[in-house]
């Protein structure tokens, strides 16, 4: 019989706060693990700190207060020299998009696989599976200036999944998208989950979280709740400020 192995902590906040040197505070004293295989909601209004919590962990910006540790490493520790290797573990979905303007849909998904040594024609042959996978089977030589916002988007998320990451940090991944599309991307996202990837998806849209059992970590006031409520699957998250443990 088959074994679930024990939930690993791969990512904890310890006492994290964040304020941007021009502006009010963020985020506020915030407590929190995210384990190995889980899959979590990320919520809060607009301008909560949603992306911000995000570029803490991936180490785009660095908190005014606290520690972070991902992968087991202290994150404010990681020089820029080490940030690549860093972040070659980690799928990163952006609100923005970021598509290299030069290379069409195929070669923008297919780079990661390029960047890890792949050669070009099996890399090439993953993208095209991913971009089919997303809806955009008959776009793979469009440049990202002739594709609409949610188009991008997907090519973003096939960008964010080919490597088959250890954790995947998608930032309002269905932003763009119909609800359909939507639903059948978290699908995509499930999917890579159920294979090992832990995944943290930032989102405004409550049908989703709704549709489907993850635990909700919520941003409101710079604080963080979580809502295990929507959780099952044995997700687990738990809030070391306030010791609240999963259901
Ligand atoms: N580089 C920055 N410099 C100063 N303030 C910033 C910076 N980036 C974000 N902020 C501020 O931090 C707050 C949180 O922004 P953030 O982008 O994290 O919110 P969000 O929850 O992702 O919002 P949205 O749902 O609109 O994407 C906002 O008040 C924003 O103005
Ligand atoms: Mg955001």
């Amino acid at each position: 019989m088959s074994q679930r192995r024990a939930p690993v902590e791969i990512i904890r906040f310890d006492q994290v706060s964040l304020g941007y040197p021009s502006g009010i505070p963020v985020l506020y004293n915030i407590n929190c693990s995210l384990y190995s295989s889980g899959f979590y909601f990320l919520t809060g209004a607009s301008g909560a700190g949603k992306t911000s919590l995000l570029k803490l962990i991936y180490r785009e910006v660095k908190p005014s207060k606290g520690v972070i540790t991902v992968f087991g490493r202290d994150v404010a520790s990681i020089n820029s020299s080490e940030l690549p290797q860093f972040r070659q573990r980690m799928g990163l979905v952006f609100q923005d998009c970021r598509l290299l303007p030069h290379l069409n849909a195929l070669d923008n998904v297919a780079l990661a696989l390029r960047v890890a040594g792949m050669d070009l024609k099996r890399a090439r042959t993953y993208g095209k599976e991913l971009l089919h996978w997303v809806g955009l089977g008959e776009h793979f030589d469009f440049l990202p200036a002739s594709l609409s916002d949610g188009q991008k988007q997907r090519v973003g998320i096939a960008r964010a999944v080919i490597t088959r990451p250890l954790l995947l940090l998608a930032d309002e991944p269905t932003g763009n998208v119909d609800d359909r599309a939507a639903y059948k991307l978290m699908l995509l996202l499930e999917e890579l989950n159920k294979i090992g990837t832990t995944v943290v998806v930032a989102t405004h849209n409550r049908v989703l979280v709704e549709s489907f059992s993850h635990p909700e970590l919520h941003l409101a006031r710079g604080e963080l709740s979580i809502n295990y409520s929507q959780g099952s699957h044995g997700d687990t998250a738990q809030n070391t400020h306030t010791r609240s443990k999963a259901v």
